[in-house]
């Protein structure tokens, strides 16, 4: 399960039905949240025929298809609300999210600290740009992390320009003081992570050869592997579809098999690279940390603040030192409010015992769909490190995944379309993960009704 990745560049299908008029959305949420909650999915629902969908959730599905640019194919469920790992549609069903977004809502949905701080810090100071300082704020940090979506190991490579804000300082401090890196940009994605992590290692490079016009200026990268939408990150994704429709993407990138320790040396002695990209799967508090690797760079993004939108780059000194005044910059990236809120994600993400916890539960996950799917003829593998679980199939995973969201609960696909991919919030409780894996164990059929 190398890469993160599920949604692809397809036109969402047309919605049918007639549009109507949606029920008040305040209504709505607050009847669903004040409603004995509904059955636990069941075998039989999930033997039931799909769901009907209410002139409500048919009027966004029209809309959405009649006015976006139809970058996504998605699920057809219309969500309205969270509450730590339960969604719920506009019609008040319940779902037990076993998606976290996309890896993103560590800690849940409605957690009461975090809407605090988000409440505070909208009233006090939403945005700053960063060519100025803010007025210091006044927190005491007990420190450490948090999972990140990805690691970059960079080949070597200033100082960070920045005119930074105090909670900017304060997450960079944390983030230093819990990992190998000495100095943080924020970006505020994923991609623009990575993008920041192209330019800062070949800036590296330019500064550490400065008797050659033509420094290491080429990436390596692995097979099956995801950085992004963005020009140079779709450069670096192996996976053809994501680059070819908009080549030519960024030249002098070389992609050897996961796993093919000989080739990858041969194409690092050549001398020719600027840094090796690898995305590990994550399940120490930093991946590097389970390889015995220590990277000179790190991107993160995705739970960091736990949905609001946040890139990081972490690097060691030697590569901030490489970095000029204007070499980099952002408008919003390292905002005070998206900063707020990763502090208070990591103020619960750090708590002692949280990610032996999170360890825990996700080795007795694996063993529960080991023992309840085993038998299974489409049942190849359950695999995964921490709370990042994949079950790979012989057969394509969508009617499985789709069987699942008719039964309430939300799973992904992931790999080459044959693997469930479960990412929960981490914060999910060992009945939860139970409830998930006697609903998938009763979903399994839909992947035989698909292929007879
Ligand atoms: C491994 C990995 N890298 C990079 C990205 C890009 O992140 P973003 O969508 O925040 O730009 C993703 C997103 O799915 C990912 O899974």
């Amino acid at each position: 399960m190398n890469s993160l990745q599920s949604f692809l560049a397809a036109k969402p299908a047309a919605g049918a039905g007639a549009r109507l008029a949606p029920s008040s959305r305040r209504a709505r949420v607050s009847a669903c949240l004040a409603a004995p909650p509904p059955p636990t999915p069941t075998a039989a629902a999930a033997g039931a025929a799909r769901r009907e969908l209410s002139a409500a959730s048919l009027a966004v599905i029209e809309d959405e298809a009649r006015y976006l640019v139809g970058t996504y194919k998605r699920s057809r469920v219309v969500l309205d609300a969270g509450r730590g790992c339960k969604l719920y549609d506009v019609d008040g069903r319940e779902y037990l999210d076993m998606a976290a977004g996309i890896a993103v809502t560590g800690i849940g949905h409605g957690d009461p600290d975090l809407t605090a701080t988000i409440s505070q810090q909208s009233g006090t100071l939403i945005h700053a740009s960063n060519v100025q300082y803010t007025r210091p704020q006044v927190r005491a940090f007990p420190f450490i992390l948090l999972c990140p979506p990805c690691v970059r190991r960079i080949v070597p490579a200033g100082r960070l320009t920045l005119f930074v804000l105090v909670s900017q300082v304060a997450l960079a401090k944390r983030l230093v003081e819990s990992s190998f890196a000495d100095r943080v940009f924020f970006a505020n994605t994923g991609t623009e992570a990575n993008e920041a992590a192209i330019k800062f290692s070949r800036k590296f490079q330019r500064v550490a050869h400065p008797d050659t016009d033509a420094p290491p200026a080429e990436f390596l990268a692995f097979s099956n592997c995801f950085h992004g939408r963005t020009m140079g990150s779709v450069a670096l994704t192996s996976k053809e579809q994501y680059r070819e429709p908009f080549a030519p993407v960024m030249p002098g990138v070389t992609f050897v098999d996961y796993g093919d320790l000989q080739e990858a040396k041969k194409v690092i002695q050549s001398g020719r690279l600027a840094a090796v990209f690898v995305e590990p799967v994550q399940g120490y508090l930093w991946a590097h940390e389970a390889y015995g690797v220590a990277p000179d760079i790190m991107t993160l993004a995705k739970p960091l603040a736990n949905g609001l939108p946040i890139g990081a780059v972490l690097v060691k000194e030697k590569v901030a030192a490489a970095i000029n005044y204007g070499d980099h910059g952002t408008t919003f990236g390292g905002g005070p409010f998206v900063c707020q809120a990763a502090l208070t994600v990591l103020d619960k993400i750090q708590k002692p015992g949280f990610l032996a916890e999170v360890s825990k539960k996700g080795e007795n996950f694996k063993q529960l769909l080991r023992t309840k799917l085993s038998g299974n003829p489409h049942l190849k593998e359950v695999r995964g490190v921490g709370l990042i679980v994949g079950i790979e199939l012989d057969v394509p995973a969508g009617p499985l995944v789709d069987a699942c969201l008719d039964a309430g609960v939300i799973v992904l696909t992931a790999g080459k379309g044959n693997v469930v991919r479960l990412v929960p919030p981490l914060i999910i409780s060992e009945k939860e993960l139970e409830q998930a894996a006697d609903v998938i164990r009763d979903c399994l059929p839909a992947l035989d009704a698909a292929t007879s």
